[in-house]
């Protein structure tokens, strides 16, 4: 399984840690080439490798830690997105619904990745928080998964449990997910929530 980063800004960084801390490899891109992001992607571990937006989308599980507005260029990377999960880090305060098409911003997002499963995920802790080692004495730190596609979930959960997480899956986007969404000007009632799951 090959795993990447797009945005390599608060929340790209904060993922990259995770993935770092536990000597797992995964690429990250942003707008910048990748010799202008490998210093500081190697300064975070030997693990993430600076690439560009087409190496990254070359991955099996693609995050996308880039402004919601960003997301349609992140699609057109690739005509069909068939067999890829995207995992949409992504949050949309402030984005009145209409723009939305009155969807869970997670569910307009699906629509750009044709083919995709798109899980809704790792969007609900501000990125300095996220980047802190999500493994605790007696305890890992939850992270919510949410998707319309039932099968998607489990293979984003299994890549949390590998980086130290306790992953809960809410169901659908706009049921459990709509708890973790940001809609207009309110946000989601478990976002900002930082929870541990206390080892049985
Ligand atoms: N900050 C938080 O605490 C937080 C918490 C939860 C969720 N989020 C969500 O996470 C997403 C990223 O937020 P952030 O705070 O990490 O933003 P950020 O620090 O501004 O970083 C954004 C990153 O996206 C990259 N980018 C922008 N447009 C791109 C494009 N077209 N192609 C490739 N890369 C592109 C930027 O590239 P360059 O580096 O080359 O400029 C940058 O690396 C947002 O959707 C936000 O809502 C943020």
């Amino acid at each position: 399984m090959r795993y990447a980063i797009v945005g390599f800004g608060k929340i790209g960084q904060a993922l990259a840690h995770a993935f770092a801390r536990k000597n797992i490899a995964v690429t990250v891109a942003s707008h910048r080439p990748p010799e202008a992001l490998a210093p500081q992607a190697q300064a975070i571990g030997p693990t993430v490798l600076a690439g560009s937006l087409a190496e990254a989308v070359a991955a099996d599980i693609i995050f996308l830690a880039v402004p919601f507005g960003e997301h349609p260029k992140i699609a057109a990377a690739l005509p069909d997105w068939s067999g890829k999960t995207i995992v949409d880090a992504m949050n949309t305060y402030g984005v009145p619904p209409e723009a939305l098409d009155g969807l869970p911003s997670s569910a307009f997002v699906a629509r750009a990745f044709a083919g995709a499963a798109l899980v809704k995920g790792f969007n609900h802790l501000i990125a300095a928080t996220l980047a802190t080692d999500p493994v605790v004495p007696g305890g890992h730190r939850v992270v919510f998964l949410s998707s319309d596609d039932a099968d998607a979930i489990a293979p984003v959960a299994a890549l949390s449990k590998q980086l130290g997480f306790a992953p809960v899956a809410l169901g659908k986007l706009a049921e459990g997910g709509a708890t973790v969404h940001a809609r207009d000007r309110t946000w989601g009632p478990l976002i900002f929530q930082d929870m541990f799951k206390k080892d049985q």
